[in-house]
């Protein structure tokens, strides 16, 4: 048997920086495409990549619970307790969000009453989930822009949990994560 790793697995460290520059461009391209004044073409330019790049986060989360799953982790550092139950809660909660994002974006687009096709890339077409239906749509619109929110809460918390870990355990916590 393999003696416990210090880092995280390459596949794992590749796939947790490439997901979170895609997640946080991807809350501030909803943010964008929906506050924003833009032309019609803008908007709908604007919405196929969100859709499109939304679609690629979903792939990537399948890869990286593969990568996660097949792969040891390191031990636990830092204090015990309460600190310790709350990054693993932030980070469950954050698995939970990285699925319910571009699912609960998938059926919004299935229910718009528009009903424009969801195209990734322009490569082939996402089926659709539900049939549209206004009231459906309006609600799974408030769910999605309330977990996106909820992400970036979730993110201060745990930026703030890997700059304590760094600047005050000085646990070397970054380099478990990084290059
Ligand atoms: C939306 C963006 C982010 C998400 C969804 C996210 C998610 C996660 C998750 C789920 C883990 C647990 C390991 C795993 O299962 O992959 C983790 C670990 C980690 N994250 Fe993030 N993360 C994000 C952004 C960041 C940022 C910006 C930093 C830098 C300050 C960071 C630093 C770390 C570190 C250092 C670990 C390793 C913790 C340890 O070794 O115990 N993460 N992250
Ligand atoms: C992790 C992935 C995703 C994140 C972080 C995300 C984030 C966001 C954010 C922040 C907004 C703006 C909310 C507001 O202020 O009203 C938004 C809107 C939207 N998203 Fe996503 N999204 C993701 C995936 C997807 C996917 C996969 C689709 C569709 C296939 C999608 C479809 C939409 C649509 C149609 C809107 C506009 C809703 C409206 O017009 O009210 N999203 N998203």
């Amino acid at each position: 048997m393999s003696a416990t790793p210090r880092r995280w697995s390459g596949p794992v460290r590749l796939i947790h920086w490439a997901m979170a520059v895609l997640l946080v461009g991807l809350v501030a391209l909803g943010w964008i495409m929906t506050h924003g004044r833009f032309d019609l073409g803008t908007t709908f330019t604007y919405y196929q990549w969100h859709k499109s790049f939304g679609v690629v986060a979903l792939g990537l989360l399948a890869a990286r619970l593969g990568f996660r799953l097949a792969s040891r982790r390191p031990p636990d550092i830092g204090p015990a307790g309460w600190q310790r139950h709350a990054a693993h809660g932030v980070h469950l909660a954050f698995y939970g969000l990285m699925l319910a994002l571009p699912i609960s974006g998938w059926l919004m687009a299935s229910a718009s009453p528009l009903h424009l096709p969801t195209r990734p890339f322009d490569a082939f077409t996402l089926p659709d989930l539900v049939s549209p239906d206004m009231g459906v749509f309006t609600a799974l619109s408030w769910v999605h822009a309330l977990l996106a929110y909820g992400l970036l809460g979730l993110l201060a918390l745990h930026v703030a949990g890997a700059l304590k870990h760094q600047f005050v355990e000085s646990d070397g916590v970054l380099r478990r994560m990084g290059f």
